[in-house]
């Protein structure tokens, strides 16, 4: 409703996880490096974590969105980890297009061991993605671990991803996990935003739906400010606040958002003014390849963003990494 008069043409903050609203911040871009990377060259493990609405599903879609590029990467996408052993394997195998129902569990592994095998041979991609792996039960990750061994003496078949809040961090640093967490070759977080960042985003944010950053600014500094004082830096608020500020703005027919109306949506959320903190970072020692990916990955991004941008330009930069060996 606000749309015309704002003269935006989308919602700038919609909190569905669109990888066409993706704001390159330099944690996301090396979580997906480390994402796109981990997969790529297969290493096997790849951990994410980040705090409640800090973008992680969102970094998945730009995964899956960026492997969909490749006819040689098949992957199946998990979102719900609350399953049973079987269930699990049932799933995936149904995901790959393996006929999966009626079958016990050795008969699904077996299967599942057979397909990654063929594809291995073939030295085609093959991945499994969790989200939400924090609420995986210890039995499932201990089954996600025994699926990392299928290996040959110089290739993983089945990479990797997992991908959840914290507690995901804090899960596999028991004891009983100890095995899984040595596995991992790549590990990186998602932390909140700081206020450059804040700004960026929302700025960027606003010119993906069509605002002309050359127009006076729908948001001011000092009502940035405030947006980052009340959401801490996590993106989902941040787009909360900025969507109901826009409303309340349309509302009393004002061209720009205030600092007073950020606080009135901030006090009707309940949201108070807590200082930021909480760092992320890459937690291994392949930074420099991660950073070489990561541009890779603007420039993909870049392309994709592009009017009219060709499949055969998407297709050179995926060209340029498969060149990279694996491993
Ligand atoms: N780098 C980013 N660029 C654009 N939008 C972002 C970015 N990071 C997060 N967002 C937006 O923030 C919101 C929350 O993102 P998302 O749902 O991916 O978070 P999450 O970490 O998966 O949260 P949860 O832990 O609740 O599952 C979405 O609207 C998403 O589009
Ligand atoms: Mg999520």
């Amino acid at each position: 409703m606000y749309k015309t008069f704002f003269q935006l043409a989308r919602n700038p903050f919609d909190l569905t996880p669109d990888p066409s609203c993706f704001v390159s911040t330099r944690r996301h871009n090396e979580a997906l490096a480390a994402l796109y990377y981990g997969v790529r060259w297969h290493k096997g493990f790849v951990v994410v974590t980040g705090e409640v609405g800090t973008g992680k599903t969102l970094l998945l879609r730009c995964l899956l969105r960026l492997l969909r590029e490749s006819k040689d990467i098949s992957y199946s996408y998990l979102f719900n980890s609350r399953l049973s052993p079987s269930e699990f394997l049932q799933y995936i195998l149904s995901d790959f297009g393996l006929p999966a129902s009626g079958k016990n569990k050795s008969e699904l592994l077996l299967d599942l061991g057979q397909f990654l095998v063929s594809r291995g041979a073939k030295r085609l991609t093959t991945v499994l993605i969790v989200d939400e792996a924090h609420h995986l039960s210890d039995d499932l990750l201990e089954e996600i671990r025994l699926l990392s061994n299928l290996e040959t003496t110089d290739d993983k078949l089945l990479q990797i991803v997992l991908v959840g809040q914290p507690e995901l961090d804090q899960k596999l640093d028991s004891l009983g996990l100890r095995q899984l967490k040595q596995r991992i070759a790549l590990r990186a977080q998602l932390g909140p935003l700081d206020s450059n960042e804040t700004k960026e985003y929302i700025a960027q944010r606003l010119q993906i739906a069509g605002a002309d950053r050359g127009r006076a600014a729908i948001f001011p500094e000092d009502t940035v400010e405030a947006v980052y004082q009340h959401s801490r830096g996590l993106p989902r608020l941040i787009n909360t606040i900025c969507e109901n500020g826009l409303i309340a703005a349309y509302a009393r027919q004002s061209a720009v958002v205030t600092p007073e109306i950020i606080g009135d949506v901030a006090r009707e959320f309940r949201l108070g003014v807590i200082s930021p903190n909480g760092d992320g970072e890459i937690g291994s020692g392949t930074e420099i390849d991660i950073r070489n990916a990561a541009n890779l990955l603007l420039d993909v991004f870049a392309a994709l963003r592009k009017p009219g941008v060709g499949e055969a330009d998407l297709r050179a930069l995926a060209e340029v990494s498969r060149h990279e060996p694996h491993i």
